[in-house]
């Protein structure tokens, strides 16, 4: 990885791990319910979704006191959204982050509740968020509803399972991963540009940005599932071919999948070079989605 951005990446990570475990910790609930919270917040997810963020506050050269609080909100939404992703009546997975998944460890009925849990935290972090004004936390809220639930994140994980019996097209498949990845991607980027005070044109500029980038992840999440190291991706490789899913490589195939990618990585560049630094975090983000292997 870029060393810029690998530095940025540990900066930002080292500021937002204590968000994320405080905001379990002073919690006066059940112990093993905080545990399995804690246990899959903190089992060392890359944190891409915060670090849009931030990367959109320093690329606009703006800082905000609730970076690391809205940062830290999307990270619970998307951890629960893995630990529901992985039970058995989902993508029924064994291993998540180089661990046994939630429900391996605490059971299904403490997995369910530790993401129901993280979900419902992640708006109480924005309601106690510094330095923001009611209006903006409703804005913020209201952004987080959309890109979340049945609108955006939860929708397409309910596209994903109704189409394991059918095989989509191109077309449909993209509105999958749009909705069930690409919404809780293009959200921080959202919010880094609420927080940053961005303009309108910069603000559809970052938005394109992030459609492309959401796409590019998910896309390469397929690739990774064929031809990845589970040393690396600390998953199962091989999982989407066994439950039939539909991803870029099985309906594009592999060469398909990668001309996509290269494609969505081309546009999202290009949605960004109103970007006046000469290497904008959000570039080298870019490109760290189409290289990653893990
Ligand atoms: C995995 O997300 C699920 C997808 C949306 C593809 P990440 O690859 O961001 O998972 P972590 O947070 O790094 O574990
Ligand atoms: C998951 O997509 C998207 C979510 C909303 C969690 P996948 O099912 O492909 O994610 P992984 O590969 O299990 O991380
Ligand atoms: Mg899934
Ligand atoms: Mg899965
Ligand atoms: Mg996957």
């Amino acid at each position: 990885m870029n060393e810029q951005l690998s530095r940025f990446m540990e900066n930002r990570a080292d500021d937002l791990t204590p968000v994320l475990e405080g905001t379990v910790r002073r919690l006066n609930a059940p112990s093993v319910l905080k545990e399995s919270m804690l246990y899959s917040l903190l089992a060392g997810g890359k944190r891409i979704r915060p670090i849009l963020l931030s990367a959109v506050l320093h690329d606009l050269g703006k800082v905000h006191p609730a970076e690391m609080h809205i940062g830290a909100a999307v990270e619970l939404i998307h951890t629960y959204s893995l630990i529901h992703d992985d039970l058995p009546s989902m993508d029924d997975d064994d291993l998540r982050r180089g661990k046994p998944t939630n429900h391996k460890v605490f059971g299904e009925a403490a997995a369910i509740l530790a993401g129901d849990a993280l979900l419902t935290e992640s708006f109480g972090i924005i309601g106690r968020a510094p330095a923001l004004s009611p209006e903006d936390k409703l804005a913020l809220i209201g952004l987080l509803v959309k890109a979340s639930g049945a609108e955006g994140m939860v929708g397409g994980q309910m596209l994903d399972i109704q189409s394991e019996e059918e095989t989509l097209t191109e077309k449909g498949l993209e509105q999958v991963h749009r909705l069930k990845t690409g919404a809780l991607l293009s959200f921080p980027v959202e919010a880094g540009a609420v927080l940053a005070g961005a303009t309108m044109p910069e603000r559809e500029n970052l938005l394109r940005y992030a459609r492309h980038i959401g796409l590019a992840f998910q896309i390469q999440d397929d690739i990774l599932d064929v031809e990845g190291d589970e040393k690396l991706t600390g998953k199962k490789s091989g999982a989407d071919a066994e439950q039939g899913k539909n991803t870029y490589p099985s309906v594009l195939t592999l060469e398909g999948a990668k001309q996509k990618l290269a494609h969505h990585h081309t546009e999202a560049v290009k949605a960004i070079s109103f970007l006046r630094s000469p290497e904008p975090m959000l570039r080298l983000i870019a490109d760290y989605i189409v290289y990653r292997a893990s």
